[in-house]
């Protein structure tokens, strides 16, 4: 994919269609607004706080005292606090905007902040639902915006590494990887009793675009992520960093055929999403199994330590240190069960000595140096908000990413497979499928969203 939009042309149509989109130069310093300091927004106040050429100029929260530590926590004086995001996106100091919400948030503070000139870092997975990801990344083009999914393990070098051994043809033919994520949470996180919403708690804010339903303390901090209404559990949460690194990896963007099993089997709690899951995707050439277990007992971990890449003379697992096993190559006869031996007419096996297809490399050559690919991220979100090059991270990797794991969820939801046309970015054949591409967006956000695609 081109990674630079920047044609001459192209920026000076940016500065019409938002105007307002300050032109940073090579010693000016980025100001950049937050929305939502939880779990991962206080890590990137932290990374950002870091970096010499960047202002933290305002936060955006809608639980109060997350807005006071958060403020505190920025470390500077004069940052603004707005308790509803669209008055930050008017600001004129604000250059960027690091968008930290639940994923139902993602998609129309983002093409909010794009229509308002400013440039986004935004979090996986990218999107709730996969047509929200094709509106972000219209609105990114049409008002030449620089925006960046947080999907940082991609930057990892391990990554670039395993991309090279890859199309390097060592592996032979890759005709299959394995990844997944494993823990034991059992017995979950309980029951959360229905209440009114902490006072100082904007909890209408918080649902936005999602559907109004009663609070409970589940339905807000952290917790959203068990919930259809915000989230599509592990397998967009998670499954948006593997799927990211696998995409880059093998170099590809879209299954064509995916289906899911699985469900909340073990699990004693409120939480909706599957603790379960397994989904196989068909990509060209190749098969994804994709494996999540939120309650597993024993060996956590059936990938040695990573996500495998599979091949017919040698097997990566990517890791810290990118394992590379070599196959031996063998007589095909040889591989015959024999028992006794084959009665006459059968196969018959040969002297030939099994040899490995490669040498592995020396173990310090496959040992890429530790990384803090977070801070790497956010780096090359703030140089493309320099040059006007697409992000490495950029939003249309990200939307899909995020539609290979919103088709695993529909299929798992409607117990069957489906088909996916990437280049028309449908379902085939299945119209019941086909409308889970889409949800409607709660009152008056939807007319918000009208009023911006
Ligand atoms: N890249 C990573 O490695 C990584 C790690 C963790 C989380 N994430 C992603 O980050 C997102 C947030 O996850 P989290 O664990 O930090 O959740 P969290 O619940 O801890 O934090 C989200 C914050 O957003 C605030 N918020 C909600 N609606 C808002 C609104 N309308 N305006 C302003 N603030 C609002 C909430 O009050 C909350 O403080 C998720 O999409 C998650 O997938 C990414």
């Amino acid at each position: 994919m081109e990674k630079t939009i920047a044609s001459r042309r192209g920026f000076l149509g940016a500065l019409t269609a938002a105007s307002y989109a300050r032109v940073l130069g090579a010693n000016d310093r980025i100001g950049l607004g937050f929305i939502g300091y939880g779990l991962i927004g206080k890590q990137h106040i932290a990374d950002f706080k870091k970096m010499p050429d960047v202002e933290l100029v305002a936060l955006s929260e809608v639980y109060k005292p997350r807005m006071e530590e958060g403020i505190a926590f920025m470390g500077n004086p004069n940052a603004k606090r707005y308790p509803d995001f669209r008055k930050m996106l008017e600001d004129k100091d604000v250059d960027g905007v690091v968008v930290s919400t639940p994923d139902h948030w993602h998609a129309l503070m983002t093409i909010l902040a794009c229509a308002a000139g400013k440039d986004v870092y935004v979090e996986k997975p990218l999107t709730l639902f996969v047509q929200e990801g094709r509106w972000m990344v219209n609105a990114a083009r049409k008002y030449k915006r620089m925006v960046a999914v947080g999907t940082q393990r991609r930057t990892a070098r391990g990554v670039a590494m395993a991309r090279e051994i890859v199309a390097s043809g060592k592996l032979g033919k890759v005709h299959s990887v394995r990844m997944g994520a494993f823990r034991n949470v059992m017995p979950g996180f309980g029951k959360t009793p229905v209440t009114d919403p902490p006072p100082d708690l904007d909890y209408d804010m918080w649902l936005g675009p999602a559907p109004k339903r009663p609070y409970t303390s589940h339905r807000a901090l952290y917790h959203f992520r068990w919930f259809w209404d915000y989230s599509g559990g592990q397998m967009t949460n998670l499954a948006a960093h593997s799927l990211d690194q696998m995409h880059y990896i093998m170099n590809v963007n879209a299954p064509t055929l995916v289906s899911s099993h699985g469900g909340r089997y073990a699990l004693e709690d409120d939480g909706e999403t599957p603790d379960i899951q397994d989904a196989l995707f068909t990509y060209p050439g190749f098969i994804l199994l994709y494996s999540i277990r939120e309650a597993a007992a024993g060996p956590r971990d059936p990938n040695a330590g990573g996500s495998q890449f599979i091949g017919t003379q040698g097997t990566l697992v990517l890791r810290g240190d990118n394992l590379l096993i070599p196959e031996m190559k063998n007589n095909p006869e040889n591989l015959i069960p024999r028992f006794l031996g084959h009665p006459v007419g059968g196969p018959r096996a040969t002297d030939q000595k099994p040899v490995p297809y490669f040498e592995p490399p020396p173990r310090e050559e496959a040992r890429p140096e530790r990384e803090d690919t977070m801070a790497l991220n956010k780096r090359d979100w703030l140089s493309s908000m320099r040059t006007r090059k697409l992000p490495f991270c950029d939003v249309e990797d990200g939307h899909r990413v995020a539609t290979a794991t919103h088709l695993a969820n529909i299929s798992l939801r409607l117990g069957r497979s489906v088909r996916w046309d990437p280049a028309k970015e449908t379902i085939i054949g299945d119209k019941e499928a086909a409308a889970m591409l889409v949800r409607p967006y709660r009152k008056p956000w939807d007319q918000v969203l009208a009023s911006v695609l």
